[in-house]
């Protein structure tokens, strides 16, 4: 079969436009009722998407006056979503610098068994600095050392999901015998940030492990996700990033010594979609003119670590000298990169530059055609810039519902998307391998 595109929903407020949650045809329902994330994830398994995506921050956002930005807590949003579908993907994002891996390993496995073998986890390391304060920390954590911190802790949850052997449990009720004690093993970690004796207290999950997804791109992030990842989300504003970015990941993958087709990368992708092109760029002039850019300068402010905005004006041209150096950035650095970037290649105001941050937070945005957006997809699909996308809808479920019945047929004829599902599990899904596990 000819190679395939992967999309997952990226379900995120009412829509990935800062200004969704107030446009009239985004979702009545709050965010906080469960029903709004298992119909968005029933409709994107009716059109065959290999799973949903859940982000998350441990802190609430300093602009949550104006911005409906607050969520349940992924995983056990992935319970309840688990429960009322059958063969979608379910990823939820856990941070490795505030979880402690037993009980990661844990959710994870118990999730993969509640939903047979669908389960995804988005390792981040947590930029934000807001989250340090509601776990004890004096202060964030280096970028450096939260990179240390989560590769001892993916070895760890690894050890631990591993612990039992495929075979470990017999449940022989005649006989008397339910596990087998030589095929569950303690994992005896001592490193420098945990001592683990492990082995877990359930059995090896259907997957083996949970599908592993990373977000980092960064030089550290993406080492961590060459020896780790087996999908990779990013955010690009331009095809020749998203180009360099697939390059390089893929070649950092195969010095792994892994298959390039076992770590996936899935760039979001934020369309709005109108029956002509002009009708799509009305539909986002109007999510615009009801974003605030005083919210925008204050999330900008968040992502460059706290760095002060308020002195620039918001219709002079910026430069890259408006903005701190990325290096020393330590929250989400790869993405200021695409910032400025965006700056020094489209000279553009802060109004402009908040204007275009507000529609996906610096991942693609496009408005056009549904063939525009086809277009779009099978370019970067066959051009080297992707395996599949993230799809986040400017406003939900409104542009889902136009994603569903207008792009992806269009993908399906150009033989480039499933029509159905051939497999049960998110490994099935992506083509990702089962991890063997322990040995006889
Ligand atoms: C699609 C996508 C989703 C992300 N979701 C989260 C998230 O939910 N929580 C979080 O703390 N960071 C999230 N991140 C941030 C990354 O984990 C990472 O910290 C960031 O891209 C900066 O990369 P770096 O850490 O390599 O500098 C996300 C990034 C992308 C591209």
């Amino acid at each position: 079969m000819n190679r395939q595109l992967h999309l997952n929903l990226f379900i995120h407020s009412r829509g990935h436009h800062e200004a969704s949650w107030r446009h009239p045809a985004a979702s009545p329902l709050p965010l906080t009722d469960i029903r709004y994330y298992q119909d968005l994830a029933q409709r994107a398994e009716a059109a065959h998407f290999d799973s949903i995506f859940l982000a998350d921050q441990l802190a609430l956002g300093d602009d949550v006056a104006q911005a409906a930005r607050t969520w349940l807590e992924p995983i056990t949003v992935l319970a309840a979503v688990a429960a009322a579908t059958s063969r979608i993907g379910l990823i939820a994002t856990a941070s490795t610098t505030y979880t402690e891996p037993f009980n990661l390993a844990r959710q994870f496995a118990s999730l993969d068994h509640i939903s047979n073998g669908r389960v995804g986890w988005n390792i981040v390391t947590s930029w934000l600095a807001a989250a340090a304060r509601n776990y004890g920390g004096d202060g964030p954590l280096s970028h450096a050392e939260r990179y240390v911190r989560g590769e001892e802790f993916m070895s760890v949850v690894k050890a631990l999901w591993d612990s039992w052997g495929d075979d470990a449990v017999v449940d022989d009720r005649a006989g008397g015998v339910y596990a087998r004690e030589d095929r569950i093993r303690p994992i005896d970690h001592r490193g420098d940030y945990y001592q683990i004796a492990g082995p877990l207290n359930l059995p090896r999950c259907p997957q083996g492990r949970p599908v592993l997804v990373q977000a980092g791109s960064s030089d550290t992030g993406r080492r961590f996700a060459a020896r780790h990842a087996e999908a990779v989300f990013t955010a690009h504003m331009e095809k020749a990033t998203a180009q360099a970015f697939y390059a390089d990941l893929k070649q950092l993958v195969e010095a792994e010594g892994r298959p390039r087709d076992q770590a996936l990368i899935l760039p979001g992708l934020s369309p709005m979609i109108g029956s002509t092109e002009a009708e799509a760029q009305r539909l986002s002039r109007e999510l615009n003119e009801l974003a605030d850019p005083e919210v925008g300068r204050r999330r900008l402010s968040g992502r460059f670590g706290g760095y002060d905005f308020s002195h620039l004006p918001l219709d002079r041209p910026l430069s890259p000298s408006d903005f701190p150096d990325p290096e020393k950035v330590e929250a989400a650095r790869s993405r200021t990169e695409v910032i400025i970037g965006l700056v020094r290649r489209e000279k553009l105001t802060l109004r402009q530059l908040l204007a275009s941050l507000a529609g996906a937070r610096g991942h693609f945005t496009m408005a056009g055609t549904p063939e525009q957006v086809a277009d779009l997809m099978e370019d970067w699909f066959t051009g080297g810039a992707a395996d599949g996308f993230n799809i986040m809808p400017p406003i939900l479920p409104q542009m889902l519902d136009v994603f569903i019945a207008e792009v992806v047929p269009l993908l399906q004829r150009r033989g480039l998307f499933r029509t159905e599902y051939t497999g049960e599990t998110l490994r099935d899904h992506y083509g990702l391998a089962r991890p063997p596990g322990m040995r006889a």
